[in-house]
């Protein structure tokens, strides 16, 4: 080797082992990198409301398309979209009827295809929404399956005898649909019930019976074929049932008897239909069909309501060889600002989970936007500290669309204007999911550029967007929009902020929820949240992990505020936050 390519290849070197263009290669090359989605950031797309492009009034895959540079800048490392799939949309596609074809509400499958390639140039993956438990009734399978008892698909969904009492034909159970009532419906051709977990036109598939497995297998291996990043499996916990079916048992009151929900129904308890060990063996068999892929890492989402962080760290399974990202819903979802009980959450899934890489994530769908958090004025303050808890713990990172820019949750008003029919059934004391699936806000003119025409959206354009939308908050330096660029972008290139371990700091502050971040070649990041409404002060001294240091530099913090002077004495406004580098 001569000097000259003996020089270049020490700056080759230096390059390659640079820990900030690791973090940004990590992050970025989904393609080929099998740890792409370690403290990656993850954009939920609700498809009907990100951006419509042929005017109907509905979003669709080319409006998606073109607002792929705006999820690059905002440094997005795949995007989950919510089903696409064709469906008579009672549960706006969660109620499939063909899982390897598109809705043409949303476009075609060359849409798909194209929306695909121009996102594999910007480094983006494409997440699918892969429903399990429950088909359409529209499902050539259900039809079939309802259409006698001995047909070949008889037994692929979860077909029951009625209980007969006092000669009347009753449920053969009492369970109940999350969605209300009675979790079974009457079939007069079978002269038999089904289960349905979700709506009535939602039947729950037999997963015991192996050509249900394998039907859904195919369906998986058609998408890998695709190339698409990855799977978010819905409502994976409730693919089985008890094989007793037996009555649940009723969630009781404080007066003994049992709750009634917002349905009207008495509450039972999900033992017999949540989180049974069965699920785990499907876990590992989907594992299987990823890795026909030969070396590309496609990943393993799930959507995992559990009670514990035991019952979420059993979702990794037992070798690491299930969920790659269970969704930890005990950090988001607290839903109030207790110091110690974020403090637990985030330590726990930090230390509790066997090595594993954490999944948080504070929105979706199916839940009021993060502004149910704040219970006085601050909207934009907590709202950074959202961001903050969200981008810089030791996690991948799931956020849902408008996050960004701080869109608010705009619940329906009157009855009659709701479409999520949960609503419908549990007006007024449950409005339903639409006041969280509002169209994206681009901009202020005619349908906050949402839909190219001023048409009827399929839900209102929230009175919000004149002010709340991306054109206003990219010229506002303090805006929404810039905190969550700068924290993510400190996320991906900042070795200790990427995937440096975090401990807590100052563990009995109850005001300021603070931590460090600490990469393995020693450099080390303070994050301090204050989550009260009144202005507090904090001192850290981090010798104990090694760090004698007291100097420290900004790396972000609220907008306006006072530089620390050093770890010694730091000020922070009501929601303020802080993120330095110790020196
Ligand atoms: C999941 C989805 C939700 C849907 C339900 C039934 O919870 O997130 O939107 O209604 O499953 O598929």
């Amino acid at each position: 080797m001569n000097t000259t390519s003996r020089g270049s290849f020490l700056f080759l070197l230096v390059i390659a082992l640079s820990p900030a263009l690791i973090a940004q290669q990590d992050a970025k090359s989904f393609q080929t990198n099998p740890n792409w989605w370690k403290n990656a950031v993850i954009y939920e797309i609700y498809p009907r409301s990100f951006q419509d492009s042929n005017g109907d009034g509905i979003g669709d895959l080319n409006g998606i398309t073109s607002r792929l540079d705006y999820l690059q800048a905002l440094g997005v490392n795949a995007i989950w979209l919510t089903p696409i799939y064709p469906s008579p949309q009672v549960d706006f596609g969660y109620d499939i009827s063909d899982y390897t074809a598109i809705d043409p509400k949303y476009g075609t499958m060359a849409d798909f295809d194209r929306l695909a390639a121009e996102a594999r140039k910007r480094n983006i993956g494409i997440i699918m929404d892969l429903v399990l438990n429950h088909t359409s009734d529209k499902h050539p399978w259900f039809v079939e399956s309802a259409s006698s008892r001995s047909n070949p698909k008889a037994d692929w969904y979860v077909w029951r005898d009625p209980k007969i009492v006092n000669g009347h034909r009753e449920p053969p159970n009492n369970w109940i649909s999350v969605f209300g009532h009675s979790a079974w419906q009457w079939d007069p051709a079978r002269k038999q019930y089904y289960y349905h977990r979700f709506y009535i036109q939602q039947p729950d598939l037999n997963w015991t019976n192996p050509a249900v497995r394998k039907a859904m297998y195919d369906v998986e291996r058609f998408w890998i074929q695709r190339g698409v990043a990855g799977f978010r499996l819905d409502a994976i916990t409730s693919l089985f049932e008890d094989p007793s079916f037996s009555d649940e048992d009723y969630v009781l009151g404080p007066d003994g008897k049992p709750l009634i929900n917002a349905y009207g129904d008495k509450e039972v308890k999900t033992d017999k239909t949540d989180d049974l060990p069965e699920v785990n063996d499907v876990l590992r068999e989907l594992r299987q069909v990823e890795n026909e892929t030969h070396g590309r890492k496609v990943i393993l989402i799930g959507e995992t309501y559990l009670r514990s962080i035991d019952d979420l760290r059993k979702m990794y399974g037992p070798h690491n060889d299930e969920l790659d990202l269970p969704m930890d819903m005990q950090v988001g979802f607290i839903n109030h600002f207790d110091v110690s009980l974020f403090r637990s959450r985030i330590n726990e899934a930090e230390t509790e989970i066997g090595g594993n890489q954490p999944l948080f994530v504070f929105d979706n769908h199916d839940n009021p936007r993060w502004d149910r958090y704040i219970s006085a004025d601050h909207k934009d303050d907590v709202g950074r500290v959202i961001a903050t808890l969200l981008f810089a713990s030791r996690d991948t990172a799931m956020m849902y669309y408008g996050d960004e820019i701080g869109m608010v949750t705009t619940p329906p008003t009157r009855k009659e204007d709701v479409k999520d029919p949960i609503g419908i059934t549990g007006w007024p004391k449950e409005k339903g999911r639409d006041g969280e699936r509002t169209p994206m806000q681009w901009n202020d003119g005619p349908d906050a550029g949402f839909s190219p025409s001023g048409v009827k959206t399929w839900l209102p354009i929230p009175p919000s967007y004149e002010q709340i939308n991306v054109t206003a908050e990219e010229r506002q330096p303090a805006s929404m929009l810039h905190w969550y660029q700068q924290i993510i972008a400190l996320k991906k290139q900042d070795p200790a902020l990427h995937d440096g371990a975090e401990t807590m700091l100052n563990t009995s502050d109850e005001h300021v929820l603070s931590w460090l971040r600490k990469s393995d070649n020693g450099e080390a990041v303070i994050v301090a949240c204050n989550l009260t409404d009144q202005p507090q002060k904090v001192s850290f001294d981090l010798s104990p992990q090694g760090i004698h240091s007291t100097e420290v530099k900004t790396l972000l913090k609220t907008p306006g505020a006072a530089e620390p002077v050093s770890l010694h004495s730091l000020q922070l406004g009501p929601y303020g936050v802080y993120i330095g580098r110790v020196q």
